[in-house]
């Protein structure tokens, strides 16, 4: 092993380079790339071109490529013919940010001690730099391997045009695996890499009874009202309390638990405790930790994200609505099909209530990941590195639409090399990263470029 990548050397070089990496993440957090709304198509483009002149400030090559939505980064460190590649997976679009509860501005990057707040600072554009400092690390000290990046702008919009792109640019994506880093360790003490993710399959269901508002005084009683009409729809679908889906058919295709998966989970290192505090949840439906565990990687979902329509102001207005609207989403787990599950939902919505409309959102089905085999082991060393602990591999409840597409199109194996902690918040107020991950995260990744170079061709 090059005496450059001795602990020490890399530990030093990730706090030598502490300034530089917040001042990128300053920058790329403070142009506000929230892909689902259209008024920031230009923050997109912006923001593509702001990680593209980061990427070759750090010495690699960068391209923006145009994919019919928001832009999709492509980046290279090219450190010598006829060595292998590997890709690093990241996405630089956030979410939304309204809403009261932020305690600083979301598009202003706030540093206190340690932690970074603001939206995006830990999904996705915190880990993506670390990573990018870790490969710069590790191409600039002789890891013989060529390093690839791509940061795709539309993944939490569901990655409408990302295997069209990476499909019709196929050669410059070759790769000969990949590293999504994308996910969240059990908890700060717990490093994990999913062992899987679950899919998702979104819906809005819409109802119109009317023109207008009417008086309820003069109307009601004869007049339908929307909002209940989807209320009732929504308990017909499922048991608000338990959260037990009531389509018939819905959970067929679930696949039970292996032993090893059992296992696995009881020695994650998870606890309901923590869970209730890092998510700031007051109940939840079940406290066993295993039951826990099970209900938020392994098992499907039906949930309500919102009900729109009607009247939400102040005191009572005596109103009937003429339409409701709710935005509903399916967790997947993998073995569901994402077509299956739509058309069992829209036809059990029009068996109980005809005149809902249903609208089939994104699709994506789950995926199950390889904890085996050299690249894993790779990860595993390459954390316990960093870290000083291994990951446990247990699944986790997300979705990553990129996933499946790069594994298809660019026919490379994906593994998982997360740096972010549940208390950073994902979607959430207040979300934010800390040094700590971001400077680990370099050394992860500084470690498992150098490790992958020596695995060869
Ligand atoms: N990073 C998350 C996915 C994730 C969440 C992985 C939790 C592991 C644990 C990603 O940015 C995300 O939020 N994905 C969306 C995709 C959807 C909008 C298609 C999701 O899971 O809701
Ligand atoms: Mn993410
Ligand atoms: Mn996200």
């Amino acid at each position: 092993m090059p005496a450059d990548f001795a602990r020490d050397a890399v530990a030093r070089y990730a706090d030598d380079s502490r300034e530089r990496f917040e001042k990128a993440l300053r920058e790329i957090v403070e142009i506000p790339t929230i892909s689902v709304e259209p008024e920031h198509k230009s923050d997109m483009a912006r923001g593509a071109r702001y990680a593209a002149d980061l990427l070759v400030s750090m010495g690699a090559k960068a391209r923006v490529y145009e994919t019919g939505g928001h832009p999709l980064v492509h980046g290279r460190f090219e450190t010598g013919a006829g060595r292998p590649t590997v890709t690093i997976y990241n996405h630089l679009d956030v979410q939304p940010a309204e809403g009261p509860d932020w305690n600083t501005e979301p598009f202003r990057f706030t540093r206190e001690g340690d932690t970074y707040f603001g939206r995006g600072t830990t999904d996705d554009k915190g880990p993506a730099i670390s990573a990018l400092f870790g490969a710069k690390y590790a191409a600039d000290n002789g890891a013989r391997v060529n390093i690839d990046f791509l940061w795709e702008l539309e993944e939490e919009i569901g990655s409408p045009h990302f295997e069209k792109t990476i499909r019709d640019h196929a050669a410059a994506f070759a790769t000969d695996s990949i590293v999504v880093c994308d996910t969240v360790w059990v908890s700060r003490k717990h490093p994990a890499c999913p062992a899987g993710l679950r899919g998702l399959q979104g819906f809005r269901f819409t109802l119109r009874t009317g023109e207008t508002d009417q008086h309820s005084g003069t109307a009601g009683g004869a007049a339908r009202n929307p909002q209940a009409e989807i209320c009732e729809l929504i308990a017909q679908c499922m048991d608000g309390k338990t959260g037990r889906v009531k389509i018939p058919g819905f959970y067929d295709d679930v696949v039970k638990p292996t032993r090893q998966e059992l296992e696995d989970m009881r020695n994650s290192g998870f606890t309901t405790r923590e869970f209730k505090k890092d998510h700031l949840l007051k109940s939840l439906r079940v406290d066993d930790p295993l039951e826990v565990m099970k209900r938020i990687w392994m098992m499907p979902t039906f949930e309500v994200h919102g009900i729109a329509g009607g009247y939400t102001g102040p005191g009572v207005k005596t109103i009937i609505p003429p339409t409701a609207t709710a935005i509903v989403s399916c967790r997947l787990v993998p073995n569901m099909k994402p077509k299956k599950i739509a058309k069992l939902v829209k036809d059990f919505v029009k068996s109980k209530n005809p005149d809902v409309d249903v609208w089939s959102e994104h699709a994506l089905p789950g995926y199950s990941a390889k904890t085996s085999g050299p690249y894993a082991d790779a990860i595993k060393a390459s954390m316990k590195f960093a870290f000083g602990k291994e990951p446990v591999f247990v699944r986790e409840g997300g979705s990553i639409g990129a996933v499946l597409s790069m594994e298809s199109v660019l026919k490379a194996p994906v593994y998982f090399l997360g740096l972010s902690l549940p208390e950073h918040g994902y979607h959430a107020p207040n979300e934010n990263y800390d040094w700590s991950q971001a400077r680990g995260g370099m050394m992860a990744f500084a470690e498992y470029f150098r490790r992958v170079g020596e695995l060869g061709a």
